[in-house]
């Protein structure tokens, strides 16, 4: 069983993360999908809802394990005898930060290695931040993140509806 780590914020989760999941899934028997529980963080969704959200996102696949990590990701995968991190890209912007990210994470582990899948050209402009902004401001962001992911963020702002 080939399994990889696909680790992030997921505040919220959209529909790029979801497509990198289905996606990983056509290369990866399973994916342990890693939710950072980060105190220092300010977020809008708790830890607990982000796996929640993405629970119901995903449908109770099999093939995806939902689980919080504190501390280094390498750390983690090595508790999860698991050493491969998928990441998605999006964009040039992206790129130092995921190439001094995975770098870094193999100078700690050399046994890790990081796969990236560039994302589907539908959701390269989607980001969680953005996301958090338009819902905050108002906006509609259907389309960008799935339905149940929608509803939440409109609980979160019902000023702004
Ligand atoms: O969705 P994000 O915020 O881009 O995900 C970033 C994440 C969670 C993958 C990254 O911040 C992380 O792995 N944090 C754990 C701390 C760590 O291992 N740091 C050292 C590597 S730079």
């Amino acid at each position: 069983m080939r399994i990889a780590l696909y680790p992030g914020s997921f505040d919220p989760p959209t529909h790029g993360h979801l497509s990198i999941i289905q996606r990983g899934l056509r290369i990866f028997d399973g994916l342990t999908v890693a939710v950072l529980r980060n105190p220092a963080k300010d977020s809008l969704f708790t830890v607990e809802e982000r796996v929640s959200l993405l629970r119901e996102a995903v449908k109770d696949d099999p093939r995806i394990q939902l689980k919080t990590f504190t501390g280094l990701l390498v750390k983690f995968a090595q508790q999860e005898g698991v050493n491969t991190v998928l990441r998605g890209l999006r964009a040039v912007s992206d790129f130092e930060y995921e190439f001094q990210m995975a770098n870094m994470n193999r100078k700690l582990d050399r046994e890790i290695e990081t796969l990236f899948m560039m994302t589907g050209e539908d959701y390269f402009y989607i980001s969680s931040r953005f996301v958090r902004d338009v819902a905050r401001l108002g906006g509609d962001v259907a389309g960008l993140v799935p339905p149940n992911v929608q509803k939440a963020l409109e609980q979160k702002f019902p000023q702004k509806r």
